[in-house]
């Protein structure tokens, strides 16, 4: 007979922030389907349910308006739509986000950008790569391809940060949506200047392509599209970068492979973000009662789907806690699944792959961690370190 999750009372937000793996390893092994109190939510923590209730949007719905991301990004934004609604917002955008464009615009771009950043790194020195190069290279990137290269890197993070601190205000507290909306009406009046401009002049933007998109959507919803990207497309290149670049320089072993061959770097990728997900978990709305792994969930819940427990599934990886760039099989839900699978996967993997990690060693090629005890690693909704100081030899 089914029965309702297990509540667990003990999980408290603090160890979520600071050690979510070691909660998601006892929730694997003793309750792979809980309530947890602190978070008013039931998580889903076996890789096998997640995938499934990303793939069955009817039932695990990301329609949830009642959330505080609205509040703070002023709008019902692409990610928490379903259906036809969702898919004409991201369609909008997607030239903007096509094979070709990547490979014929957006990486020489992407490759001249990167040029600029990492010459301006002083050799022999130890310098923080977060607020030097990873935050500022991840901004820049994401300022041109929405078509919004005005903008500030210092500008660009502050209105990342602050949106994701509004969506993630669950307190509904007053200080995080003023922050919110200053930064919206800042964000507002550019994109007005900007939506004269590509009207004139076509680009290769996010902003064109939405202003010519085949199906038309409101301007109210292509000025939501870029704040989704704003708070989905910096934080998490930057927090990979800097998590690959911990795990190859903290083993002599990786740093040799990725300098025998740059076949390595992919697969530096795709380890580092299974590893420790920039993006750990994402919300669901039930929309009718179903059962999974004999525990009941009802109309009305929200389902927290923890793509970063995924990649430490024991059914899946051995070891998951370690960072192991040779291990085998390196499967993960980091992007997600279904019908709100990252848009900027081929971009973020085009960056960091083709373009910064190969850039890095090669100018660097004994770069070492100046302390790895001195990282700090930090975050419950979005993870990965707040620090990394790299002796660039
Ligand atoms: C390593 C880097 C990245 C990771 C790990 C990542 C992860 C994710 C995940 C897990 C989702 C799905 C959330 C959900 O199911 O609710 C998502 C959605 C999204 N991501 Fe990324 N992302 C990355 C980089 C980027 C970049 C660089 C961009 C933009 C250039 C971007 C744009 C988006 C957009 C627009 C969505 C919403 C898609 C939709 O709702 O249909 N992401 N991302």
């Amino acid at each position: 007979m089914p029965h309702l999750a297990p509540e667990n009372t003990d999980i408290n937000l603090a160890q979520l922030k600071s050690d979510p793996y070691s909660v998601y390893k006892y929730l694997r092994a003793n309750a792979p389907v809980c309530r947890v109190k602190a978070t008013g939510r039931t998580m889903l923590t076996k890789a096998a349910d997640i995938k499934a209730a990303k793939d069955n949007p009817k039932v695990f719905s990301s329609n949830d308006p009642n959330t505080p991301m609205a509040r703070a990004f002023q709008a019902h934004t692409l990610m928490r739509k379903d259906g036809d609604e969702h898919r004409s917002e991201r369609m909008a955008m997607a030239p903007a986000f096509s094979p070709r464009l990547i490979r014929d615009h957006w990486q020489p771009l992407y490759q001249k950008l990167a040029e600029d950043y990492v010459s301006k790194l002083p050799r022999g020195e130890v310098v923080d790569l977060f607020p030097n190069l990873a935050g500022p290279f991840a901004a820049r990137t994401l300022a041109s391809q929405m078509g919004m290269a005005e903008a500030s890197d210092a500008d660009m993070q502050r209105w990342s940060q602050t949106l994701i601190d509004g969506a993630g205000n669950f307190g509904f507290a007053e200080k995080f949506f003023d922050d919110s909306d200053l930064a919206n009406a800042e964000m507002n009046a550019l994109f007005e200047t900007i939506l004269e401009r590509v009207k004139k002049t076509p680009d290769n933007s996010a902003f064109f392509a939405m202003v010519n998109a085949e199906i038309p959507i409101a301007q109210s919803q292509m000025y939501s599209n870029v704040k989704i990207a704003i708070g989905g497309g910096i934080n998490e290149p930057r927090d990979a970068l800097c998590t690959i670049l911990f795990g190859l320089l903290d083993n002599p072993a990786h740093i040799a492979a990725v300098k025998d061959d740059p076949k390595w770097f992919s697969e530096a990728f795709e380890e580092g973000i299974r590893w420790v997900a920039p993006i750990q978990v994402s919300s669901r709305l039930v929309t009718e009662d179903i059962v999974v792994r004999d525990c009941l969930l009802q109309q009305g819940d929200t389902v927290m789907t923890i793509q970063a427990s995924a990649g430490h599934d024991e059914e899946v990886h051995e070891n998951g806690e370690v960072f192991d760039l040779f291990r085998a099989k390196k499967t993960h839900q980091s992007f997600g699944n279904g019908p709100h699978f990252c848009q900027g996967t081929h971009v973020a993997r085009m960056m960091l792959v083709q373009i910064m990690l190969p850039m890095l060693f090669d100018r660097f090629p004994n770069m070492e961690l100046a302390d790895r005890d001195a990282v700090i690693w930090s975050g419950f909704g979005f993870r990965g370190p707040l620090n990394l100081p790299v002796h660039l030899k």
